[in-house]
């Protein structure tokens, strides 16, 4: 990440510059000061940086947590600050390589201990001009074995989801807090997911789809920066990132309580009202 202006073969404009040093501020407070003398790419800078006639909406600050389980009071916890917004919209044609360019970024992850035990590191899985995304907690075993989302029992609930709402798996965007198995599925640690949600904030930046579902207690507040039970924050519209969030159940919550499909498809209604859809008929 660190970028020295006289190694470029062209000067960086000083709006991707200041994108540049953004992120590098944001690295430092985090207690990061290590950066990878890696060259950067001019033209990739470019295609990050191009068409930016509205600067995105500041990014809300996340709180540093433990993350709540569905139905669990949340004891207040110490901000944590998430990274700053990519300034300009990426073209819909350079979307996809924008996504491999995070990837990339990625790379062979050591960043945190959720490495230790992966198979495959689950980046995300769709379309990179989606206009809905899905945002889980982290990878389960089907998910470390296939390196997709949401690939397990909880994503053909999910994949149901999805066809009820009139929709193709392909048309949306899934992705996850964290990018690889917790032990044991167990929920994300605080650091685990504050090293990694990084880039789905990239990710979401890239795709800025119109609607963004939160599946469950975790993702809603690492979306939100905010750490209410869940109960509070279904039913609404919620501003993220120049988006719409709509809080709804996890799937896998979903499997041990179906009772609670009911309301998790009102709050698909509501993201379906956002994107203008309707239910496809029952034959
Ligand atoms: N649960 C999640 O939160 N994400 C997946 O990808 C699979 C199960």
């Amino acid at each position: 990440m660190f970028v020295e202006q006289k190694k470029l073969a062209q000067p960086l404009d000083p709006q991707t510059r200041e994108a540049l040093l953004a992120r590098v501020r944001f690295y430092r407070d985090l207690g990061m000061t290590e950066f990878y003398r890696r060259p950067v790419d001019p033209a990739l800078l470019a295609t990050l940086a191009a068409a930016a006639e509205a600067p995105a909406p500041p990014p809300p600050s996340l709180p540093h947590f433990e993350s709540p389980q569905e139905d669990q009071p949340i004891p207040p916890r110490k901000p944590f600050p998430t990274p700053p917004a990519i300034g300009a919209a990426v073209p819909a044609a350079n979307r996809a390589a924008a996504l491999e360019l995070i990837r990339e970024e990625i790379g062979d992850c050591t960043r945190c201990a959720l490495h230790t035990g992966r198979n495959k590191l689950v980046f995300g899985d769709g379309s990179p001009t989606a206009r809905l995304m899905f945002v889980g907690e982290g990878p389960g075993a089907d998910e470390d074995a296939q390196g997709i989302p949401f690939v397990g029992k909880a994503g053909q609930l999910l994949n149901n989801m999805i066809t009820a709402m009139g929709l193709k798996r392909e048309e949306v965007y899934i992705a996850n807090v964290v990018k690889c198995r917790p032990p044991a599925n167990r929920t994300p640690e605080p650091e685990e997911g504050a090293t990694c949600s990084p880039f789905l904030f990239q990710q979401i930046d890239v795709i800025r789809p119109q609607v963004l579902v939160a599946l469950g207690a975790t993702a809603a507040t690492y979306l939100l920066g905010t750490r209410q039970p869940l109960a509070g924050l279904r039913g609404r519209v919620h501003a993220v990132r120049g988006t719409q969030l709509i809080v709804t159940y996890h799937p896998a919550y979903l499997l041990r309580d179906p009772r609670q499909k009911k309301e998790a498809w009102a709050d698909l209604q509501i993201a379906m009202k956002e994107l203008g859809l309707k239910p496809p008929a029952r034959s």
